[in-house]
């Protein structure tokens, strides 16, 4: 019998427990009809009614000191006790599995390096993207691809809110108490809001990919508090919806990363644009492959679960350590100056009647975009490429001359 605890009793691990008894048959068929069950469910709260009472344990020295369990599904979020927890798991010889973003991302090189030295496995792919496959496909399925370039819509809540605010005229609260009531915000929803769990998961993507951690602290982070109904007009006028991206790409002259999460327009050819509610899309650059696209749920209990358990099958069938899953840690800052990156500009303001004139004459070439009920000194418009700093000095200019900046986004062309 192979015995399975689960730490944490929240959305996620309840889901676990459920879509592991509701289809055990078929997971067991999946392990080689080996027969499996969860022997411990950790969690400090009493769960009296629930079925599963009887494996209800608060102390987690019980499983530390069994034995008798190879695989533990980590599933409390934050970094404490999770990674005390985890890093004792690997150490005892038990392969751990996690939902834990928070953790691969501040101390996934570590807990992989425990893990091989101790033969066990260290497993996320529910990490990132909930139901989505995007971990193995990353370090298996596109091992012959050195990847270029990621972006993705990596957050369900945000992506949840907009679509709500866009398509429902929902208010922002309403959107937000919504994806609470179903499971998708984290226990601080300004994780999701502000857009350090979608810099939690790029950095996670970044790390496989690249090879180095990247550290969330050095990314650029914003997050969806600031996109207001007048902006995404002029993106639909421009031809596109604004959507909270998550990034990192190798810089072409060599020697760093660029990564950044930000509220950005994308056009409505792209395939990210109709990624809408919980969905997460994420578009994966090879060189080889060129583009590649994973879609799915990107949170919620049973999409999330769902990837656990695909980790616990994975742990049960590797016989040593996934040797492909690792990045290392030289404790060096691998992300460059998010200001030296190129691209196009939404600028949206509030000016004199010679703003737009002086604008040309700033930055070239613009597209002038416009929405129903534009004030008369409104004007919004979509720079030529050009570097972050250079857009920002040019910016400063431009309001030196008795404009206000009333918005900024980025303008993505994946
Ligand atoms: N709060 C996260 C989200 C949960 O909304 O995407 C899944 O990681």
């Amino acid at each position: 019998m192979i015995h399975i605890a689960v730490m944490g009793y929240g959305t996620v691990g309840s889901g676990v427990v459920e879509v592991f008894y509701k289809n055990r048959e078929s997971i067991q068929r999946k392990i080689g009809n080996k027969p499996m069950d969860i022997k411990y469910i950790l969690d400090l709260r009493d769960f009296p009614d629930s079925p599963y009472a009887g494996k209800m344990i608060k102390d987690f020295n019980i499983i530390a000191d069994d034995p008798d369990i190879e695989i533990v599904a980590e599933v409390m979020g934050g970094l404490e006790p999770a990674f005390t927890f985890t890093k004792t798991c690997l150490e005892r010889g038990k392969s751990v599995v996690t939902s834990n973003k928070e953790l691969v991302a501040a101390r996934g090189a570590e807990l992989l390096e425990i893990a091989r030295r101790n033969n066990v496995n260290f497993f996320f792919e529910a990490s990132v993207g909930g139901g989505i496959p995007i971990i193995r496909p990353l370090h298996s399925s596109l091992a012959a691809n050195e990847i270029d370039e990621i972006a993705g819509i990596l957050n369900g809540t945000t992506n949840f809110i907009l679509t709500k605010m866009i398509k429902e005229q929902m208010a922002f609260d309403d959107a937000l108490a919504l994806a609470q009531k179903l499971g998708y915000a984290e226990r601080n929803p300004s994780a999701d809001v502000d857009g350090h769990d979608a810099c939690r998961k790029i950095c996670i993507l970044a790390s496989l990919s690249f090879g180095n951690h990247i550290y969330p602290e050095f990314v650029h982070t914003e997050g969806i508090r600031n996109v207001t109904l007048e902006d995404v007009a002029y993106a639909e006028n421009w031809g596109g919806v604004i959507k909270l991206i998550g990034r990192a790409k190798r810089s072409e002259e060599g020697g760093g990363i660029f990564a950044m999460v930000s509220p950005a327009l994308i056009s409505h050819d792209s395939q990210l644009s109709s990624v809408d509610d919980v969905f997460n899309g994420i578009l994966v650059r090879g060189d080889a492959t060129g583009d590649v696209v994973f879609y799915g749920k990107g949170a919620g209990k049973l999409p999330t679960a769902s990837a656990v358990i695909a980790d616990i099958v994975d742990a049960v069938k590797s016989t040593s350590t996934s040797k492909s899953l690792h990045w290392q840690d030289d404790g060096k800052n691998h992300v460059l100056d998010y200001r030296q990156q190129k691209g196009a500009f939404y600028l949206r303001m509030e000016g004199v009647e010679e703003g737009v004139q002086r604008a040309r004459e700033l930055f070239g070439e613009i597209r002038l975009l416009h929405r129903q009920g534009q004030p008369e000194n409104e004007f919004a418009f979509v720079t030529p490429v050009l570097s972050e700093s250079a857009m920002e000095e040019k910016s400063a200019e431009l309001e030196k001359s008795g404009c206000r900046r009333i918005a900024m986004l980025r303008v993505l062309d994946y």
